[in-house]
């Protein structure tokens, strides 16, 4: 489903990203590991068009994506959670997730249309699947920090997308959020045959729900395969699991 292949991108001179290799297969979930500053970030804002490469091929089921605008890879099936929680906070969550309804079906607000009931049934059930339907009418800033990440995935969700890529989903979650945020994960991949692109610190939460992992070190990637593969890899215990895994 997607494929980058020899990425290359720099700050000025500073190559964040350099020779970057993935390989996501359909309805795979594959995580992205890595010290702070490898380029993970980098790296999806690559994919999902927030920046362009210098370099490489991006491919995105057999099309080159690399460059492509930010709206235009949304369309294509591919959509993002950020590091940084990036919801409307003065809106509900029933609002932030029928804007993103309504934005992929190219509809906006406007004076003349009632827009409470739009799209109403389909926000209804991507609240239900995600588990905010009880806080539905809450406006967001007042939702927890794990529940504010949870309402970005319903964001991401309500694109169609076919490959899905979180970047940190769990991130300052309480341990009680991480354990739900995890069985959403797994579940969009269950019951929704997603495709799940994801970067992550904690290794105990990488190798319990992923399937394939990619390990990226100063912007490029050391290896990638079964979570067994990675943790036996010696050039990944030396670079990054300080020789203990
Ligand atoms: N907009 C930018 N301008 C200049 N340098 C940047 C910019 N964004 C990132 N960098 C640099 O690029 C490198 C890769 O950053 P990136 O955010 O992709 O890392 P990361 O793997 O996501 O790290 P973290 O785990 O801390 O989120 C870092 O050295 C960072 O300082
Ligand atoms: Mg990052």
């Amino acid at each position: 489903m997607l494929r980058v292949e020899s990425v290359v991108m720099s700050f000025g001179g500073f190559k964040a990203v350099n020779g970057a290799n993935l390989h996501v297969g359909a309805g795979e979930i594959v995580a992205v590991i890595g010290p702070n500053g490898a380029g993970k970030t980098t790296l999806f804002n690559l994919i999902t068009g927030h920046l362009a490469p210098d370099s490489g091929r991006i491919l995105f089921k057999g099309r080159e994506i690399g460059g492509l605008s930010p709206h235009v890879i949304c369309r294509k099936g591919i959509t993002r959670s950020f590091q940084v929680v990036n919801i409307f906070s003065q809106l509900t969550v029933f609002e932030n997730v029928q804007i993103a309804v309504l934005s992929r079906e190219r509809k906006t607000y406007d004076i003349f249309s009632k827009v409470e009931g739009m799209a109403a049934e389909e926000v209804e059930r991507t609240l239900r699947s995600v588990g905010l339907h009880d806080k539905r009418n809450v406006e967001s800033v007042l939702l927890s920090h794990g529940d504010q990440k949870v309402l970005e995935i319903a964001v991401a969700l309500s694109g169609k997308p076919e490959l899905l890529i979180l970047d940190e989903p769990t991130a300052g979650m309480a341990p009680e959020e991480t354990e739900t945020c995890i069985r959403l994960i797994r579940k969009l991949s269950d019951e929704f045959g997603l495709t799940i692109l994801f970067c992550e610190h904690d290794m105990g939460l990488v190798f319990d729900i992923a399937q394939r992992v990619m390990v990226m070190v100063r912007g490029g990637t050391v290896v990638q395969g079964s979570c067994e593969e990675v943790r036996r890899n010696t050039e990944v215990q030396d670079a990054y699991l300080g020789g203990s895994a």
